[in-house]
């Protein structure tokens, strides 16, 4: 059995991986009390110790608005704590895979689906500081995977961990009419946490560099969560959805990712499918 150290495994995607994969890997999944990435001498230790084959690092500040409002301790986890996992990873001769974002795309003006050599410049410090990161990291090890993550969604489970998320703030909408307001200038891929943590193992293979990983995304947010409550209840958009024309008055916010790269280094294994394809059997399977 693959040994793998997860940072991050009490959050929403960490908590996730572990409960999927628990029976086919022998997972070391410490907590944040027991295992800092911020503390290089720590996780040097842990690792040298423990002799993972992998590790997956998921832990982070993950919440945009909270790293806006807090940039020394973002730059703290999102980049040194990354470039600690590096540096140990590199020495020890691990796999290192790790968790970037689709918001090191938030400053691009280019439309249609993005590809990783796309040049960037974030316009938040969430997007900076994962930018950096991943160029941080693969200076210190090469044969690092930084996988730039879309926006992920689930439902509501007793004992799992979730944020505020795409299908959530519908299920809401519907329940309560209230209604929500929606960008029109904004294109993002949305996906399906489930299939962010199948494809997972399937990136240890993968070569050093950068992959967009998730969901493409050819509509806009508003037409999407039309198209989803339509699919959902029959629903007609109506006054629950509202468009909003004013937001990202500069440029459209194009954040959607084109997953051409990571299809074919994987063989054709990593293959997320469009945004609409994942809400759809996401609904299907969620009644
Ligand atoms: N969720 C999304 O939609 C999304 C979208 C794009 C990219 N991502 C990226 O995907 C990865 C996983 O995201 P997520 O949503 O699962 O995050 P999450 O739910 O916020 O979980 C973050 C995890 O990191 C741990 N952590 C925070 N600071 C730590 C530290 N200094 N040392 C050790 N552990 C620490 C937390 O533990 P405690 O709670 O105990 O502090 C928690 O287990 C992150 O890199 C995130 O930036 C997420």
């Amino acid at each position: 059995m693959q040994r793998i150290l997860v940072t991050g495994a009490s959050g929403f995607v960490g908590s996730r991986f572990v409960e999927r994969w628990r029976n086919e890997f022998e997972i070391l999944a410490p907590s944040h009390a027991e295992f800092d990435v911020t503390d290089a001498q720590a996780v040097e230790r842990y690792v040298t110790r423990h002799a993972p084959q992998v590790i997956v690092h998921m832990a982070a500040l993950s919440n945009t608005w909270y790293c806006e409002q807090h940039p020394e301790e973002s730059y703290r986890v999102n980049v040194e704590g990354v470039c600690n996992l590096a540096v140990a990873a590199a020495r020890n001769g691990v796999k290192f895979v790790f968790f970037s974002s689709d918001q090191v795309y938030n400053g691009n003006c280019e439309s249609g689906p993005l590809s990783e050599d796309v040049a960037v410049a974030p316009e938040n410090v969430y997007g900076r500081h994962k930018f950096e990161a991943e160029q941080r990291a693969l200076e210190l090890c090469p044969t690092a995977v930084a996988l730039r993550a879309t926006w992920m969604y689930d439902s509501e489970r007793a004992g799992m961990p979730v944020h505020a998320n795409f299908v959530l703030n519908i299920a809401k909408t519907i329940k309560e009419r209230t209604p929500l307001v929606l960008p029109v200038r904004e294109y993002r891929g949305i996906t399906w946490v489930r299939d962010v943590v199948e494809f997972l193992p399937a990136t240890f293979a993968l070569s050093g560099g950068v992959y967009n990983y998730g969901a493409e995304c050819s509509m806009d947010t508003y037409e999407t969560a039309c198209c989803y409550c339509e699919m959902l209840v029959g629903l007609q958009a109506g006054p629950l959805l509202q468009p909003d024309y004013e937001r990202y008055p500069n440029h459209e916010r194009n954040l959607s990712m084109s997953g051409d790269k990571i299809f074919r280094a994987s063989g054709g294994r990593i293959c997320f499918g469009s945004t609409m394809d994942g809400l759809r059997i996401f609904a299907e399977m969620n009644p």
